[in-house]
């Protein structure tokens, strides 16, 4: 067999010697449009591909090997290059929503086609974007299907920094993160944010469909590993004779706003499946939601019982008078008595109190979004078994919104975020799309680009929600200041924001309030209401919920923010930041603009220039901010000005406080 001038170099001499021979020998390189990112592939004495990156002629990755496990083929070593393709793309796209709706993919991409002995082709396709790189492994050898058993791919950092990450864990995401030297994390899930000198990047992945996702594990001190999720039997994936796998990611940056504005992940993901998507259509949501968090209200028929007609026509009638165009009602239907238990849902029979035909009437009379709600518990082969049903069921009453829940553990071994999770989530994104339904997955798998080729998967949780303040220790400002730079990197989240009763106070006066879920009694909203009302803009979501009970927000004058506020955005920007420390983001929607701000434990003011508002524009800048006269945290001063492009806002957050405003153009 031909061996590429580079193996040959590389078998004499060693890795560290074919490296320095790419350079005059196959050019297995590529750059980033700009110049400053440089992605080298290279092959060692043994045949086995490695990979390194560098950023302004310094390293980022320094050589880390790459290569697949499987039981039937060997897709790990013994190659050497057939060729290297290449090609470029400069193109501007759009997307029916999105925090922009015009984006623009500008990258080189470099395919290294690496044959073995055994006569695998294995293609590393490595795309080299201004704000970082991707790659994948392509296996087209037509051949019975395959066992992978592990991914070699590797990361060693060239140096030590600092880390932001929750661990890894298969089954869930919602963890509290940690801030580590890069050198101190063992395992940690993607996206894995750092900041190594001067540079900010992050690792995770691109199009996930029919795979694992993989976690870091850290071989020794800056090498780490990517670990697929296990099958039950620990093979990771059965994949058929020619498979792609998702992409690996590193976005970089020199600021930590940079890796929010980055696209990459979209990019490297497919154009839309679904020709029309008129039907898609961003919304704001009301819902019967966090009754049952605070333990006032259940799940289940009984006195308690939230999803009662007169309250789905109550929030229905809220819904209409606030500009909000979608309701929620968990535990319309039966089963919820299982829950926990043998996990049996009927995704189709409401409850006797909850008279579905006529809610689902009365809210297409008043011009409001009904949604439909299926918790599984982890019941995949019932959800499965019933889930076709129950979406032509939806559609018949004029639905096209779905909340779904994976609240409790696979059966028979199996992993959420295992191939078979993976299988099963993109299932339901693909049936729902048939049906002309969106989606809001919790307990979901990680988001990793596919609303760009799924424009129905809307939002995900997969991260600590707001549920976690009503039965926990709850996020802290610090946490709520990592999420956008971690967690929200790969993409939308269903954070359900915005409580405006910090204390809880009328859960608190209510004798009949129950502990579902552990000790509440000490619980309550670590922020202040203006960050409260700030998360709205920072935490992207295109179903973005007022989380509250509505009677909590009825006559109370912050909530105009939310009336005022458009989920269905066209631009957007993160603005200032630091990882854990404070983040600005600004969204426009229409003419109308929106910014965020928010700090972590300490109080802090800062200067934000307004120049991303149109310029010779004059706009009401309505500003919702902290109250410095105040101890209390449920304390806002609202405040009216008239600010322009040319103007600066200097914004003065408390403890875990924020700051938001709305911007409208002068004599809207
Ligand atoms: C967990 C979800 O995150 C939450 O939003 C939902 O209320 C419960 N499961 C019940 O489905
Ligand atoms: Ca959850």
């Amino acid at each position: 067999m031909k061996r590429s001038p580079l193996r040959s170099a590389a078998v004499a001499t060693g890795l560290a010697t074919a490296l320095v021979l790419a350079a005059c020998t196959p050019d297995t390189s590529v750059s980033s449009p700009d110049g400053r990112i440089r992605a080298t592939v290279t092959l060692n004495e043994a045949g086995s591909p490695a990979w390194q990156v560098e950023v302004d002629g310094r390293p980022l990755i320094a050589p880390s090997r790459l290569g697949l496990e499987a039981r039937e083929a060997n897709l790990a070593d013994g190659f050497s290059i057939e060729r290297v393709a290449r090609d470029r793309r400069d193109e501007t796209w759009t997307q029916p929503w999105g925090e922009n709706k015009i984006l623009r993919d500008r990258h080189r991409e470099m395919a290294v086609e690496m044959r073995n002995p055994e006569g695998i082709v294995l293609t590393l396709r490595v795309r080299a974007f201004d704000d970082g790189v991707g790659f994948r492994y392509e296996y087209r050898t037509p051949a019975d299907s395959l066992r992978i058993t592990d991914e070699r791919t590797a990361f060693r950092f060239a140096q030590d920094g600092l880390s932001w990450s929750i661990d890894g864990n298969y089954d869930t995401y919602e963890l509290p993160y940690r801030e580590l030297p890069v050198s101190a994390v063992e395992r940690a899930n993607t996206p894995f944010t750092f900041r190594i000198g001067s540079l900010y990047g992050s690792i995770h992945e691109a199009a996930l469909y029919d795979y694992p996702e993989i976690h870091l594990v850290r071989q020794d001190s800056l090498l780490f590993k990517a670990e697929p999720a296990p099958l039950p039997d620990g093979v990771k994936a059965r994949l058929a004779g020619s498979f792609t796998t998702p992409w690996r990611t590193l976005q970089i940056g020199d600021r930590a706003v940079d890796l929010i504005n980055s696209a990459l992940i979209l990019h490297l993901n497919e154009p839309s499946k679904i020709a029309d998507t008129s039907w898609i259509r961003p919304q704001k949501y009301v819902g019967v939601w966090w009754g049952m968090h605070l333990g006032t209200q259940v799940w289940t028929m009984g006195p308690r019982h939230g999803a009662t007609t007169e309250n789905a026509i109550r929030h229905i009638d809220f819904a209409a008078a606030n500009n909000i165009q979608g309701v929620l009602f968990e535990g319309w239907n039966r089963g919820w008595e299982n829950w926990g238990g043998n996990q049996q849902f009927d995704y189709v029979e409401p409850y006797a109190d909850f008279d579905l035909e006529r809610i689902a009437r009365y809210a297409a009379e008043k011009g409001v979004e009904l949604w439909m709600h299926n918790e599984t518990g982890g019941n995949i082969p019932d959800y499965e078994a019933n889930m076709e049903r129950a979406m032509h069921r939806y559609a018949e009453l004029g639905v096209h919104t779905l909340k779904t829940g994976y609240a409790g553990g696979f059966r028979g071994g199996y992993l959420h975020h295992s191939q078979y999770g993976v299988q099963h989530y993109q299932r339901v994104v693909e049936l729902a799309a048939k049906y002309r339904i969106m989606l809001d997955v919790h307990e979901p798998i990680k988001e990793t680009g596919i609303r760009r080729t799924w424009p129905n998967m809307m939002t995900r949780e997969g991260a600590r929600g707001m549920e976690w303040n009503a039965w926990s220790e709850g996020n802290s400002a610090e946490y709520l200041c990592t999420l956008p730079f971690v967690r929200l990197l790969s993409g939308p989240m269903d954070y359900t924001p915005g409580i405006f009763d910090i204390y809880y106070e009328r859960a608190k006066n209510d004798p009949g309030r129950i502990q579902w879920n552990g000790d509440n009694s000490r619980c309550e909203i670590k922020t202040t209401l203006a960050r409260q009302i700030a998360n709205w803009v920072i935490i992207y979501s295109p179903l973005q919920m007022a989380a509250d009970l509505i009677e909590n927000y009825e006559g109370h004058p912050a909530f105009r923010f939310f009336r005022d506020f458009d989920a269905d955005c066209d631009w957007s920007e993160a603005l200032q930041g630091e990882i854990g420390d404070y983040i600005v983001v600004a969204r426009r929607a229409g003419d109308r603009f929106f910014l965020g701000a928010g700090t972590n434990g300490e109080a802090r003011a800062i200067v934000q220039p307004l120049d991303f508002l149109r310029p010779g524009v004059a706009y009401t800048a309505r500003i919702y901010a902290d109250d410095p006269d105040s101890p209390l945290r449920t304390a806002c001063r609202i405040e009216e000005r008239r600010l322009s492009a040319a103007d600066s806002l200097r914004i003065e957050m408390l403890q875990a406080g924020g700051c938001a405003v709305s911007f409208e153009p002068v004599g809207e």
